[in-house]
């Protein structure tokens, strides 16, 4: 048996395609003392990988070289173990590559799963794992909601930006938001229960906006920039909060973006504008995996799955998120 890996090969000009990535054979590694063999079970692909990738925008000094090993989140099951903190069967997430296999001594983990009932496991990945943290730091930390405010978030049929959603409402906030083309909003509406969504693909958003959000917006968590982040801004209220997640618009350009030309309406109505990284705040996270996973237990929170089969299809799945082919949280089953 040997061990199955995605290896990064080139650097794309815009979108990428299934030349920049490499299937690659390797010996089926073996633990040392202390160590642990874990059988990938799940692959998570994340928007943050097209920035590795270089050839576009990216905020991070970690491009990968070709003969690189794809960077993503798993979900591990152990199947041979030197470390008895780690018995056979333990389920694990953490930032381990895109292969079928690998070992760890339980250092470069983000955390063992306990299961609860109600939450399947793959959800470790999306709403219980990174993206739904993402949303609840997003929201609560920078976007300090209040009971009553309006919330407005761009990419809401994705992963962060449903989970966005359904914490404003659970949290007594008015949940507005913006997806790509009807069907995506109607799913937006009647799955994830915001009360309006909006198409980015269509004319006139800031009209759109507007009509779904008659009171303003006070908090826009912005996954996208661009003309999206644009049109959001003509609808702030005074003292509006805008977390900014991510510049999705942006992580297929390598050149000059879109320059928002509204930017005096900071002043105007004296708005805050904050980015923030997941990463940056460790210490909250096992208090918003609790929440959601209390949410999602209670049928409170619901969550989608996109599942491509097979890790020779992670690259195929990985074009189709960055086009939009997702709904909810795109997954690879790798066993
Ligand atoms: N700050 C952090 O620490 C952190 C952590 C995790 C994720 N993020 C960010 O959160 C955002 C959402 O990530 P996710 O994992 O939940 O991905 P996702 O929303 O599940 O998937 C990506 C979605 O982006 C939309 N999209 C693609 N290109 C677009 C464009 N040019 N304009 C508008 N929308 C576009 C597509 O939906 P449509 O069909 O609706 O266009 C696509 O389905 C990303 O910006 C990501 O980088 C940030």
């Amino acid at each position: 048996m040997s061990n199955t890996q995605v290896l990064f090969k080139s650097a794309p000009t815009e979108m990428p395609t299934p030349e920049n990535f490499e299937i690659a054979e390797k010996p089926m590694p073996e633990p040392g003392d202390g160590e642990f063999l874990l059988k990938n079970l799940y692959l998570s692909l994340d928007p943050y990988q097209r920035m590795l990738m270089g050839g576009g925008w990216t905020y991070s000094p970690n491009v990968l070289k070709p003969g690189d090993l794809m960077v993503g989140r798993v979900i591990g099951e152990v199947i041979e173990t030197n470390n008895p903190d780690y018995p056979v069967g333990t389920h694990v997430v953490g930032r381990l590559g895109w292969q079928t296999h690998v070992v760890s001594d339980g250092s470069n983990l983000d955390f063992v799963i306990e299961p609860k009932d109600g939450v399947p496991l793959s959800a470790y990945l999306g709403a219980c794992g990174s993206t739904g943290t993402t949303a609840w730091v997003g929201l609560k930390i920078t976007g300090k909601p209040k009971p009553g405010e309006t919330v407005l978030v761009s990419a809401a049929a994705g992963s962060v930006g449903s989970t966005v959603g359904q914490l404003a409402k659970a949290w007594g906030c008015k949940a507005v938001g913006i997806a790509g083309g009807p069907e995506k909003c109607k799913l937006v509406t009647d799955e994830f229960g915001f009360d309006a969504c909006v198409d980015y693909k269509a004319p006139d958003l800031a009209d759109q906006i507007k009509t779904a959000a008659p009171d303003g917006v006070d908090i826009y968590f912005d996954n996208v920039g661009g003309e999206v982040l644009e049109a959001a801004l003509s609808n702030m209220n005074r003292l509006g909060r805008i977390p900014v997640c991510g510049v999705l618009s942006a992580y297929n350009e390598a050149g000059e973006h879109y320059g928002v030309k509204n930017l005096h309406l900071f002043f105007d109505k004296s708005l805050m504008m904050e980015g923030f990284v997941l990463s940056a705040h460790k210490d909250v996270w096992p208090d918003a995996r609790a929440e959601i996973e209390d949410l999602i237990a209670s049928g409170k929170l619901a969550f989608k799955e996109t599942i491509a089969g097979g890790i020779e299809n992670a690259p195929a799945a990985f074009i189709g998120m960055l086009e939009g082919k997702n709904v909810g949280k795109q997954l690879v089953k790798l066993a």
